[in-house]
């Protein structure tokens, strides 16, 4: 129960703050591994690695090296990786047909990482951008995104991505309606312990920028997503969202991007009780990195405050390409 606090001097915060042990011992908020989902960028070809280069430290992989780093983050604890394709350009589409063939690069990535890795989770991004000539989210006709063509394909992509074995779906589109599509697709193919992690406060945002690099979407994007992600100045209709996405099947929720958001966060842990995630995106990312190598900033603390304020925000985790270095820090010992 909140109450006045004693007057000074009866109440010195002070003596719970004086020495390593006292703040270890009355510390509200911990972070460990089994927080972070690690977001992975594929790309073709056999044993590379390819910097990307608004995301210092960040690499996209050929598949046999993401097995290598898949059994890593396992032995890491990290629970859960999430694998994002760059896509050969020649594969995008307007009708983004690539998006669920069996054998593209997440879908062949799965299947390989799962023989070789059974114990780490496999999340995939349903969403058509990596695919899409257009670089949008949806089916694209004389510069409008259509809602009801595009769930017609992002209901064809979850079931490929089940199929190649990947246990979390994430739609990351905003188009309306898809959460229960595919969620009635999974049931009805043998895949009901398929999970949902709905990006429900997706915001449209410019921290998306690096991202869009990496998966190779900047050049091609025509326009902006405002007609289909969230306004920046909307949180009410971020709760919303979430509630919408619940109701339709989703099992957890991200809010993204991250801190920018962190009100968002904080609302939406309180009003629901499921699992909710933080994505902090390429743009938080490339700020810290930039930030640290001028210079100006303590990165490794600053990476571990960042990832706290989540925790502090009520999310159960947080999707970050810092997860595999926090995560190895995070094991050594004391
Ligand atoms: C799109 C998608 C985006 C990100 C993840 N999935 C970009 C966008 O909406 O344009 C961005 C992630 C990041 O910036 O790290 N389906």
């Amino acid at each position: 129960m909140t109450r006045t606090p004693a007057p000074f001097p009866a109440n010195r915060p002070r003596r719970l703050r004086r020495t390593d042990w006292m703040r270890d011992m009355v510390r509200e908020n911990t972070l460990c591994a089994a927080d972070l989902i690690w977001p992975i960028f594929i790309q073709d070809g056999t044993d590379t690695a390819t910097p990307v280069p608004s995301m210092p430290g960040v690499e996209r992989l050929t598949i046999d090296r993401v097995i290598i780093a898949a059994n890593e983050a396992a032995n890491l604890g990290i629970p859960m990786i999430a694998l994002f394709p760059n896509t050969p350009e020649h594969l995008k589409t307007m009708e983004c047909e690539e998006a669920y063939n069996p054998d593209n690069l997440v879908n062949r990535a799965t299947r390989a990482i799962k023989a070789a890795v059974p114990d780490i989770g496999i999340m995939l991004d349903v969403a058509l951008d990596p695919y899409n000539a257009s670089g949008q989210d949806g089916i694209t006709r004389e510069g409008e995104v259509l809602n009801d063509e595009t769930l017609m394909v992002l209901e064809r992509e979850a079931l490929s991505h089940a199929e190649a074995g990947a246990d979390v779906l994430g739609p990351s589109d905003m188009m309306d309606g898809r959460i229960g599509i595919i969620r009635r697709a999974l049931e009805q193919n043998d895949f009901s312990h398929v999970a949902i992690i709905s990006y429900a406060a997706k915001f449209a945002s410019a921290f998306y920028g690096p991202f869009r690099d990496a998966v190779g979407a900047a050049n091609v994007l025509m326009g902006d997503k405002a007609t289909y992600q969230i306004d920046p100045a909307n949180s009410n209709e971020g709760l919303r969202m979430i509630a919408r996405d619940l109701d339709e099947g989703a099992d957890m929720i991200m809010v993204k991007p991250g801190m920018p958001y962190l009100d968002v966060c904080q609302r939406a842990s309180d009003a629901f009780d499921v699992p909710i995630f933080a994505y902090q995106v390429s743009g938080e990312y490339a700020m810290i990195e930039a930030a640290s190598a001028n210079g100006w900033i303590d990165r490794d603390k600053i990476i571990m405050e960042s990832l706290m304020a989540f925790k502090r925000a009520g999310c159960t985790g947080i999707l970050t390409y810092h997860a595999f270095e926090v995560a190895k820090k995070l094991a050594e010992p004391l």
